[in-house]
C-alpha cells in the first residue's frame, strides 16, 4: 500500500502521455510531427525548462474538446490513485489553450466534469489552481482572469508559470492583488531555475500562501531563514529537476538537506508524464537516491496535507 499522501504540484497538461496523446490526435484530426510513441518519448531529452515547454506546448494541440480534457484528468486521476494519491490540487494553463480558440468553457468544463467524481470513482478529492503563463503580458494574465470569472465556483487559486527567468513575481502584481479580491487562494513557481529574490518577491508582492518549487532558495540563507520562520510550503519536483537539469543526478538534489534545515517540504511530480514518474514513483525515487528512511517519507506525506489547501476536517478524513 502507497503511503496517503496529496499532490500539490501538478501541471494536468503534463499528464499527458504518448498513448492518450496519439489518440486525441486521431479523434480530431491533428497530425503529430511524430510517427510513434516511441518517436515521441525519445524527444523528452530536455535541456532546460524552455526546452520541455516548447514540447509540452506543442503537443497540446491534440487537446481540442470538453471530452478531452476530461479524459485526460480521469487518465490522471487513475494513475494517482494506484500511487496513493488522496488529494489533488490540480493546475492548468487555460491561456496556452485560449490562443489555440479552445475556450475557458471547454477546459474549465472538461476538467471539472471528470473531477466532480473524482472521490466516488478514485477515492481523490480536488481542488482546481489557474496558472497565469509568465511570459506573456500581465494584461493577458488579467483578461484570463475575467475570462475565468463565470467558473470561480470551480476554481480554488491561482498560480503562475512557464519560463521564469526574466519574469519575475512583481510583473503580477495587479493580477494577484484581483484574485484575492476574487477569494482566490496564491500560489506561484519560483526559484525553479529563477534567483532566491524571485522568492522573496512571490511572497513580498503577490503574497503567494506556497512556493512551487524554491529550489534555489538554498543559495541564500537569509531566504531560507525566512521560509522555515514562516513555514512556507515548498512543493519540490525532484524528477522535474533532473529532467530539466536544474541538477545533474537525483542523489546531488537537496532535498534532505532542506529538510534538515525546518523547511516545509513537500515532493510532487510537476509534469510526470515527462518527468519519468508519478508522485509516488517519485518518493521511492528519492528514498532510494538519497537514501530517506520511512519516517522522512511519512513527514513528507504528512507536509503534503498539512501544506494543502482542504480545510482542517477534510485533511483529517484524508489521512
Ligand atoms: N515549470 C514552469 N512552468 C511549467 C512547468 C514547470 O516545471 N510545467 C508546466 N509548466
Ligand atoms: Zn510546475
Amino acid at each position: 500500500m502507497p503511503l496517503p499522501k496529496a499532490e500539490l504540484h501538478l501541471h494536468i497538461e503534463g499528464t499527458l502521455e504518448p498513448e492518450l496523446a496519439f489518440e486525441l490526435a486521431a479523434r480530431n484530426g491533428v497530425t503529430l510531427p511524430y510517427a510513434s510513441t516511441e518517436e515521441l518519448r525519445r524527444a523528452y531529452l530536455f535541456t532546460d525548462l524552455q526546452s520541455f515547454l516548447d514540447l509540452y506546448y506543442g503537443l497540446m494541440a491534440v487537446l481540442r474538446t470538453e471530452q478531452d480534457f476530461a479524459d485526460l484528468a480521469d487518465a490522471y486521476l487513475a494513475r494517482a490513485a494506484e500511487q496513493g494519491v488522496r488529494h489533488a490540487e490540480i493546475f492548468f494553463d487555460p491561456q496556452a489553450h485560449m490562443a489555440r480558440g479552445v475556450s475557458m468553457e471547454t477546459v474549465v468544463g472538461g476538467l471539472s466534469r471528470a473531477l466532480a467524481t473524482s472521490e466516488e470513482r478514485f477515492g481523490i478529492s480536488t481542488l482546481l489552481i489557474m496558472c497565469f503563463l509568465r511570459d506573456q503580458s500581465a494584461e493577458s494574465a488579467m483578461e484570463t482572469l475575467k475570462a475565468a470569472e463565470p467558473y470561480l465556483n470551480r476554481i480554488t487559486g491561482v498560480g503562475l508559470d512557464s519560463a521564469e527567468v526574466g519574469h519575475p513575481p512583481a510583473k503580477f502584481r495587479e493580477v494577484y492583488e484581483e484574485a484575492g479580491r476574487l477569494g482566490l487562494r496564491k500560489v506561484a513557481h519560483a526559484g525553479e531555475e529563477g534567483p532566491p529574490a524571485y522568492i522573496t518577491e512571490a511572497l513580498d508582492v503577490l503574497k503567494v500562501e506556497r512556493i512551487d518549487h524554491g529550489l534555489t532558495a538554498m543559495q541564500d540563507p537569509a531566504v531560507v531563514e525566512r521560509l522555515v520562520r514562516d513555514q512556507v510550503p515548498l512543493t519540490l519536483c525532484p524528477l522535474s529537476n533532473v529532467r530539466l537539469r536544474a541538477i545533474d543526478i537525483l542523489e546531488e538534489h537537496p532535498l534532505r538537506e532542506m529538510m534538515a534545515a525546518g523547511l516545509l517540504c513537500t515532493v510532487n511530480s510537476d509534469d510526470p508524464s515527462y518527468f519519468g514518474g508519478y508522485v509516488g514513483d517519485t518518493f521511492h525515487a528519492v528514498q532510494e537516491a538519497l537514501g530517506l528512511d520511512h519516517e522522512a517519507l511519512r513527514t513528507l506525506a504528512r507536509n503534503s496535507f498539512r501544506a494543502s489547501f482542504l480545510e482542517d476536517d477534510e485533511e483529517r478524513r484524508a489521512r
